[in-house]
């Protein structure tokens, strides 16, 4: 794939890189992103110059994630604002249906968005100030964010027992937020905290985030895992405690979007009597949604099923069906750890109380 626009700024190979990186950075008015498509095979730096790469970033899961994808828009329309001197406050409204519509299915970035334009429609707000107000609100964003991850951690860390088998989904740890993570929050905090623990690992067809992306940051945290191919789930499902995951959009009755394979996870918990936990910000939430059946699912092209690094795997002329995400209904979650506390069900009632 080319990248006509990006700046490679460091590459390394991860052959004996043992530090640590970050997924996205902002400073001195640049935009610093990892480029999670390349993993883990090189750590390559992009700068981003505008918000067209922004979206270009976010399209193609060079940043992924639902708070990082937030928080990167949220830097993008930041980024615009100081590119342009005239109509501002039109293009900046227009700017951000365009990140929005980058990828639908996580709230966080129409969110992150929505924050900023709010100050873009704040008449109060000169033309002059608004660039670094704009900055200064991406820059909270991604505070918060981060902060919110390790209240995550924390509050998520004590349902997990010593020597717990966990099983999680996708990558939810710090290549997918601007803090230590979500699902893989608990799961650093909890070792952090010298409990004994083993992670399952499904390869998280077909862009394979497991494989490539969990894989990769329990390495580099010592963290003992067993990566698994999807269908494998069932068969270890015995063998779990409790399993983690990450949400891209949370309804107001509690039904959790969250990466394509999730639902299969739920339905296998249930059979199984193991505990199931959604983790997620209260960023993740979208009460204007009254259950999943309201939350759009992304589809996505089909080259990312019929080939595997460039190499055909399927015929050519497959009927094919990618979507990115799937929904796992209320019933089938034990309760949603958030940076708040852990709501349980009755979900409808319990949700509205943290939003009081
Ligand atoms: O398509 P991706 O890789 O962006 O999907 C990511 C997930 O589904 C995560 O579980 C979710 O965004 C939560 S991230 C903390």
């Amino acid at each position: 794939m080319t990248v006509p626009f990006l700046f490679i700024l460091i590459e390394t190979s991860m052959a004996n890189n043992k530090k640590s990186f970050s997924a996205l950075k902002f400073s001195g008015g640049n935009l610093l992103v990892l480029d999670q498509t390349l993993l883990p095979n090189k750590v390559r730096y992009l700068q981003l110059k505008n918000y067209r790469e922004v979206i270009e970033a976010i399209k193609q899961l060079r940043i992924r994630g639902a708070p990082l994808i937030g928080v990167a828009g949220a830097y993008g329309l930041a980024l615009e604002s100081k590119r342009i001197s005239s109509n501002i406050r039109t293009h900046l409204k227009k700017v951000s249906y365009e990140i929005k519509d980058a990828r639908p299915t996580a709230v966080n970035l129409s969110w992150a968005i929505e924050r900023l334009v709010k100050i873009v429609s704040n008449p109060e707000i000169s033309d002059s100030k608004l660039s670094s107000k704009l900055i200064s609100e991406a820059k909270r964003i991604d505070f918060e964010e981060r902060t919110h991850s390790h209240m995550i951690g924390k509050i998520g860390a004590k349902l997990i027992k010593n020597n717990a088998t966990i099983l999680t989904i996708c990558n939810t740890g710090w290549l997918a937020t601007p803090g230590i993570g979500t699902a893989l929050g608990v799961i650093y905090t909890a070792y952090q905290q010298g409990k004994k623990i083993k992670v399952y690992v499904p390869e998280t067809r077909p862009l394979l985030q497991g494989a490539r992306l969990t894989a990769f940051e329990l390495t580099q945290a010592k963290i003992p895992y067993t990566l698994i191919t999807d269908s494998t789930v069932a068969s270890i499902m015995k063998k779990t405690d409790i399993v983690l995951v990450g949400a891209d959009r949370i309804a107001r009755n509690g039904d959790t979007a969250n990466k394509i394979g999730t639902l299969s996870l739920a339905i296998i918990a249930d059979y199984y009597k193991v505990p199931f936990y959604v983790v997620a910000p209260l960023s993740s939430f979208d009460l204007t949604k009254r259950t999943g059946t309201e939350i759009p699912i992304e589809e996505r092209n089909k080259n990312e099923i019929i080939y595997i690094h460039k190499q055909l795997i399927a015929p050519k002329t497959a009927n094919i069906y990618n979507p990115a995400f799937d929904i796992t209904p209320n019933k089938l979650i034990t309760g949603i750890i958030t940076n708040k506390g852990i709501i349980l069900p009755p979900f409808i009632k319990n949700i509205n109380k943290y939003f009081q």
